[in-house]
């Protein structure tokens, strides 16, 4: 039997199929349709991502969601990709270190990494704070402070937790600089040269950069760009490798695929996981950058029974990367961290800490998340659109269910490395890669992310016009706008 979204979704499906709603209609509300048919907000919202990742419907914000225009209904999402049962050891390409060398260039159109734009970042209100917290607290400012960070950002993140879905103190926290340093720390706390991470697929390439560095193997999961990875393989796989030492995903607005784990799963998920005794390394970068019409996702630690969720965490994609201030929950794995933390940097810097700090209690963190949710819901509608406009029709653009992020996947014997090369060589336009989210830089040759953080401009038109036109010049199909 079909679960109720599947029906919901079939439902509605067949409603705009037979004209009940065109294109343009504002469908029911998701509360008039819990109602109306006794489901959880929840059931009728993955009924709703389930029509979206189709492209039947999308989202809008504050306003609920709309059948969408032919033109962009016809554009299918990725690919569900396939569970690789083999450990394989990282080979990090020099092409990682391109994207991210050129992809903070002035000189280039950032459309390569996973940034915000200065006009959202909340720059000249954090100066005036990192000024001020600096005038008045010079000692703390020049002292080193504890390796664990300073109190009260911890108070902060701990008030926080509650909107994850959390109950933690305080003293469960450790500011690190950034999720880099939060990522490297707790794969070194639960893991032994040579053991196996499981790892989503396509993965963020920073994390295959580490799991290169410590010398660990992955395997790729399954991964559905709306459901995420795949329970079943990753019981196949938590049964076959005998040396899996975490599983690590990236569990709301993940990147690159974009997708959240529904609160059911991310349940499942830990209940598995538990079961082997394998700690879950989850990273929450994204997830107060969930689609404005949402709530908040939980994260999966909600549901952590005995500290095996090692949460992640940071400012960087919320308030500012220059900052370099993110956070780890280690669970169980506490005083581990807490010690290889001090070996590796000793302390988090001072400053940005108090900064961060100042910022949440006094500064309107929550209006200011509120109005980049917003915006960064208009952007990632204005450069799909852009993308369908102009790419080959058979491509497929994911429908992230929040973050900035759009994974973008070509006919399957396109080179979108090539495409990449061309695009920075030639017209300094910065994408990444698709190849570089995999391990070994096989697969994913045919895909590539970009960015949608900054303000959609005429410069990010003609860019995506011309990136485009590289992909419909190798041959590859006809191209959407002319066809139809
Ligand atoms: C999923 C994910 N985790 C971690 C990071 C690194 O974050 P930070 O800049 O806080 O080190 C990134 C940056 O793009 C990311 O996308």
């Amino acid at each position: 039997m079909d679960p109720s979204y599947q029906l919901l979704a079939d439902k509605l499906h067949r409603q705009i199929d037979a004209r009940t709603y065109l294109p343009g209609d504002r469908l029911p509300s998701v509360r008039e349709l819990a109602k109306d048919h006794g489901f959880s907000l929840e059931t009728v919202l993955h009924a709703f991502r389930l029509l979206e990742n189709k492209g039947i419907v999308e989202a809008r914000v504050r306003s609920g969601f709309y059948v969408r225009e032919p033109k962009l209904r016809l554009v299918a999402a990725p690919t569900k990709t396939q569970t690789i049962f083999r450990a394989k050891d990282v080979a990090v390409s020099a092409l990682r270190h391109q994207t991210v060398t050129f992809g903070t260039s002035k000189q280039v159109v950032p459309l390569g990494l996973s940034l915000l734009g200065s006009e959202v970042l909340p720059a000249r209100k954090l100066a005036q704070t990192a000024a001020s917290a600096a005038r008045r607290y010079p000692v703390e400012t020049c002292n080193q402070g504890p390796p664990a960070g300073i109190e009260p950002l911890r108070q902060q993140l701990a008030q926080r937790a509650n909107g994850w879905g959390c109950f933690l103190s305080p003293d469960d926290f450790v500011i690190t600089c950034g999720a880099s340093e939060a990522l490297h720390l707790a794969l070194r706390a639960v893991s032994q040269p040579g053991d196996i991470i499981l790892v989503e697929s396509p993965t963020y390439f920073g994390v295959l950069e580490i799991i290169q560095g410590l010398g660990l193997r992955v395997v790729e999961l399954a991964t559905d760009p709306v459901q995420g990875i795949d329970l079943a393989d990753l019981e196949n796989a938590l049964k076959r490798f005998p040396r899996v030492a975490a599983c690590l995903l990236v569990t709301n607005c993940s990147n690159p695929l974009g997708y959240s784990l529904s609160t059911k799963t991310k349940q499942d998920l830990v209940r598995l996981v538990t079961r082997f005794g394998v700690p879950l390394i989850e990273d929450d970068i994204f997830g107060d950058l969930h689609r404005p019409e949402t709530e908040r996702p939980k994260v999966a630690k909600t549901f952590d029974p005995d500290g095996s969720v090692i949460l992640i965490g940071s400012f960087s994609k919320t308030l500012a990367p220059g900052l370099r201030v993110g956070w780890i929950v280690p669970g169980k794995f506490h005083d581990r961290v807490l010690e290889l933390k001090s070996a590796t940097s000793l302390a988090t810097p001072t400053l940005p800490q108090l900064t961060v700090a100042e910022f949440l209690k006094f500064g309107s963190f929550d209006a200011h998340l509120r109005r980049l949710r917003k915006f960064l819901a208009e952007q990632v509608y204005r450069f799909s659109s852009a993308v369908a406009e102009n790419f080959p029709l058979s491509t497929r653009i994911s429908r992230p269910s929040g973050g900035f992020i759009l994974w973008i996947e070509l006919e399957e014997d396109f080179d979108a490395l090539q495409l990449a090369a061309d695009a920075l060589n030639k017209y300094r336009i910065a994408v990444a890669p698709g190849n570089i989210f995999s391990a070994t830089g096989e697969r994913y040759r045919n895909c590539f992310r970009i960015s949608c953080g900054h303000a959609f401009s005429p410069r990010f038109s003609e860019a995506i016009q011309t990136i485009g036109r590289l992909a419909a010049g190798s041959g590859a199909t006809k191209r959407i706008a002319n066809s139809r």
